[in-house]
């Protein structure tokens, strides 16, 4: 928290030089699924940090609530809408009750919820292989099909869908082909967005595919965490110790700036995205990696 305090601080700093003095974002409603902690809640507090009235999505009532607050009590603007992303009736909800706190606007959606749920081809179920498709590309189309009415509109103000890949989606990675495969799907997502809606209503829609960082999706898995399905199946979080281990103990060869990313960062690009920085940006996959798979 306090390194993202301080960057956010210096973020606005820039902001004020750039002449947005009320932040990058002010006044923007932005949803953002998936940010009840890791790299959604540091999103959420950033948003909120450059003055956007901020949407905190997530499965986990507490953490959402508990972000949400967070951020009220450091003088921003947010509400906790918690459900399942892999239930329609959420997602319509999730819509109905952002476009109420943003009093009739919706201006920014991360689609960002999401884990893995690894094995080789093989042995991978048809569950492990529906639920993650399910979660990582169905879900993001059925919210932004329902946000629809708030992105259409020719009012002139800046709207921005920002989907959230990796590099597994990009390049394949060795048991993750359920993952691999939505993570890619992400990307022809986004460009049909930016082609449908770019041309009347000035929509931009970007990917931005993440590398390794750091959160409990990259932790060691012996820490314990793990999703629950909505059938009341466990799913383990995390990477094995003994692999995450070698690649550290490797200097992390694989990536040039020879470490993972912090959740701060990817929020931060995340930010830089959504803001009017990037306002010619659009259709596009940001690699986010630290320079890994150039
Ligand atoms: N951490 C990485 O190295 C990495 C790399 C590439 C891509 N990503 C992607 O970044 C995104 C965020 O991941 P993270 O690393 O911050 O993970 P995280 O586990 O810290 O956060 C993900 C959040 O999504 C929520 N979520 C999961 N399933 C949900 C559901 N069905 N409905 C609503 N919310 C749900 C979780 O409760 C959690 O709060 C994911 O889409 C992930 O695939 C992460």
């Amino acid at each position: 928290m306090s390194s993202s305090s301080s960057s956010a601080e210096r973020l606005s700093q820039i902001a004020g030089h750039l002449n947005f003095p009320q932040g990058l974002l002010a006044g923007q409603v932005a949803i953002i699924t998936g940010s009840g902690q890791g790299i959604g809640a540091e999103v959420a507090r950033l948003f909120a940090n450059e003055g956007a009235k901020v949407v905190v999505s997530d499965i986990d009532a507490k953490k959402a609530e508990d972000v949400a607050q967070s951020i009220k009590s450091n003088g921003g603007s947010a509400v906790a809408v918690s459900g399942d992303m892999l239930d329609s009736k959420y997602i319509d909800e999730l819509v109905k009750k952002a476009a109420e706190f943003g009093e009739g606007k919706i201006n920014i959606i991360v689609n960002n919820a999401g884990f893995t749920w690894d094995g080789v081809i093989h042995k991978t179920t048809d569950k492990q292989w529906d639920t993650i498709i399910a979660l990582h590309n169905t879900a993001p189309f059925k919210l932004i099909r329902a946000a629809a009415p708030y992105f259409r509109v020719k009012d002139g103000a800046p709207r921005s869908i920002i989907n959230i890949s990796s590099t597994s989606g990009l390049h394949g990675n060795a048991g993750q082909a359920n993952y691999a495969l939505a993570k890619a799907g992400v990307t022809g997502l986004t460009k049909t967005i930016a082609k449908e809606w770019g041309p009347q209503f000035g929509v931009r829609a970007n990917t931005i595919a993440f590398g390794h960082i750091l959160t409990r999706l990259t932790a060691a898995k012996e820490d314990g965490a793990f999703v629950t399905t909505p059938d009341g199946q466990k799913v383990a979080l995390g990477i094995p110790k003994a692999q995450g281990d070698t690649k550290a103990k490797a200097g992390f060869e694989d990536i040039p700036l020879r470490r993972p990313g912090s959740a701060t960062e990817a929020a931060r690009a995340i930010l830089a995205v959504a803001s009017p920085l990037f306002s010619y940006v659009s259709g596009q996959t940001i690699s986010v990696t630290g320079g890994r798979n150039i």
